[in-house]
């Protein structure tokens, strides 16, 4: 099993490889127009990804509910507010989840507002006591305050190094996340836990090749929040940003280009089936990932297996589905294993698409030094250090978000 310790780094050793045009038809004629992108390729490129790369995903349920289980206005020492919901799937009962929203107390309108998912529940991104702790299942972690795959009271605040609150607050924007382990815990269990029970296949067996995975679940879930977030008329849902790091940046993509209704997205060192091109076979690859991680993908997905040069698609295209709204691709130098440069070139390969369509695309033709961040409608950084989410990345979302949505620099 190739993991990141065996894995080639090489830039010599990247292979010849051509991408697919994502301005080009199956029947070889080009998209000229922004309409023909509209109304036809775009549901093709977006129907291939369905199939060969993440799985279909059901739409929204009918027993869809929620129900605000806390609000305290004066959180955080008077800073924010924060209300937590259940977002419930099936009626109120079975699986559901929990979304944690802070919004500012410092604005006199509805907030522009991220939302992501964390890896180790809502109380794992402060220390805030006022955070329900999830009593859901969690990948081991002792780092996390873990036990017998459980959260305890010291996994409170543990994951807070990756969510900037204060920041995200005096900067005027509000921030909503949710448990990715709500919707389907991390692990391969053939599909019987999580939200995906709620569409059984006969006896889990016959599951299509084209059935969806855990990442696909995850995205489901945004979109879930996003229907409540269209409801809550503390938060303006026209300016929603989805955001994620990693299997959770591979997620924000996938829900980004399925759901217009988020206006940006930022994808944080999202590596292999998330920005970065598949076909350079560097750092991370189609085989390791499905190895390692069986059921994030769609079973069509395992076809590319070191036969990257038969997808048809890549990356970049996955990024054009996002345009012509905002996306933000960033990068880590020292994360060799989500593959910087491809994470660049996905979104080089994706500015045809987002200039047909009358934006600015990636204003740059060559990968930027280190901390010199790129603020067009497709933005990127690429900043020293390791896989992770730090201070640094969030003061340049915002930075771009502030672009983006017209805000004054705050
Ligand atoms: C592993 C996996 C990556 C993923 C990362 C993460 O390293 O191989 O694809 O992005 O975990 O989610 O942190």
């Amino acid at each position: 099993m190739l993991d990141p310790s065996d894995a080639n780094y090489d830039e010599a050793s990247v292979p010849d490889y051509v991408l697919p045009d994502p301005l080009v038809l199956p029947d070889g004629s080009s998209v000229s127009d922004p309409e023909t992108w509209q109304r036809i390729r775009r549901p093709q490129i977006l129907a291939l990804f369905e199939e060969h790369v993440y799985g279909r995903s059901p739409g929204r349920p009918d027993g869809l509910a929620w129900e605000v289980t806390s609000c305290d206005a004066d959180a955080l020492r008077g800073a924010a507010t924060r209300k937590e919901v259940t977002i419930w799937f099936a009626g109120r009962q079975g699986p559901h989840m929990d979304l944690l929203i802070y919004l500012p107390n410092d604005r006199s309108e509805p907030p522009p507002l991220f939302l992501g998912l964390n890896f180790y529940g809502n109380h794992s991104i402060h220390p805030d006591p006022g955070i329900t702790l999830s009593d859901q299942w969690m990948r081991p972690n002792p780092q996390q305050g873990v036990e017998d795959h459980r959260a305890t009271e010291a996994s409170r605040g543990a994951g807070a190094h990756a969510w900037a609150v204060e920041r995200i607050l005096e900067r005027g924007y509000g921030l909503a996340t949710a448990y990715c382990g709500d919707l389907d815990p991390d692990f391969d269990d053939g599909f019987r836990n999580g939200v995906h029970r709620l569409y059984p296949t006969p006896a889990n067996v016959d599951r299509p090749d084209n059935a969806w995975g855990t990442i696909s679940a995850w995205a489901w879930g945004l979109s879930r929040a996003m229907d409540y977030l269209e409801t809550d008329g503390d938060v303006d849902p026209r300016q929603v940003i989805a955001m994620g790091h990693s299997r959770l940046g591979k997620t924000a993509l996938w829900a980004g280009a399925q759901d217009e209704r988020f206006r940006l997205v930022i994808s944080v060192q999202s590596g292999c089936g998330g920005a970065a091109l598949s076909r350079r076979r560097i750092g991370e690859t189609v085989a390791a990932i499905n190895e390692r991680f069986p059921h994030w993908f769609c079973r069509n997905f395992w076809r590319y297996n070191d036969q990257e040069d038969a997808l048809p698609i890549d990356q970049h295209e996955l990024l054009a589905l996002i345009a012509p709204r905002g996306l933000y691709v960033s990068s880590a130098a020292d994360d060799g294993w989500s593959d910087p440069r491809g994470e660049f070139l996905g979104a080089l390969h994706a500015d045809p698409v987002y200039r047909l369509l009358g934006t600015d695309g990636l204003a740059a033709s060559e990968m930027p030094g280190l901390e010199q961040p790129i603020s067009s409608t497709i933005g990127y950084h690429i900043r020293p250090g390791k896989h992770a989410v730090m201070p640094y990345d969030w003061e340049r979302y915002m930075d771009w978000a502030d672009v983006r949505l017209g805000r004054p620099a705050s």
